[in-house]
């Protein structure tokens, strides 16, 4: 399998793009987010960071800002595609719009066993700064998060 980043466009997504978010976030999550709650980011003023081939969505951020910080809600690729560069695109996206918005960190949580997430954060910078013990439904029990830090250098 090739790489897609050479391939790939960003865009911004807004109401028109949530069937397409909303398909992707269903086979990419066990415990995949409402509509609602994409409509609710939209609504907010939280950036949809899309990466889009021609005109197919491959996968998508949702950022939500804090003052100077921004927190990475969301990070979803189409399972057709993973491992084919396409998170690293979005992520380094909002790396490099995080340095031209002067912001001083990047903040996500992650599922404790999701391994292939992890490997692209610690690839790109984020450091552990905390645990959340049960934060997530998982299919036994609960699951830890680990809180991920990136400071941003301007
Ligand atoms: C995590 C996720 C976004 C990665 O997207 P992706 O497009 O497949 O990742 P990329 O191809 O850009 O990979 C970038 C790096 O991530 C790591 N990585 C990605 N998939 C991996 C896997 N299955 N195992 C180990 N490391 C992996 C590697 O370091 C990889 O770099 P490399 O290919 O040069 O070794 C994707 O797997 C996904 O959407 N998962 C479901 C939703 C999710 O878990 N989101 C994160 C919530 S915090």
């Amino acid at each position: 399998m090739t790489g897609l980043s050479d391939t790939l466009g960003l865009v911004s997504l807004d109401e028109t793009d949530l069937p397409a978010m909303h398909r992707i976030e269903r086979a990419g999550h066990l415990y995949p987010w409402s509509e609602r709650v994409f409509m609710d980011c939209i609504r907010s003023g939280y950036y949809l960071d899309g990466a889009m081939q021609d005109d197919r969505l491959l996968g998508f951020a949702v950022v939500m800002p804090i003052l100077n910080e921004w927190h990475i809600l969301n990070l979803c690729v189409d399972p057709a595609v993973h491992r084919r560069g396409v998170g690293r695109y979005l992520m380094n996206y909002v790396l490099d719009q995080a340095v031209k918005s002067d912001i001083a960190s990047l903040w996500l949580e992650v599922r404790i066993g999701n391994a292939a997430a992890r490997q692209l954060y610690e690839t790109l910078g984020f450091e552990q700064v905390g645990l959340r013990k049960g934060y997530y439904p998982a299919k036994a029990g609960r699951e830890d998060a680990l809180v991920l830090m990136r400071p941003v250098a301007s």
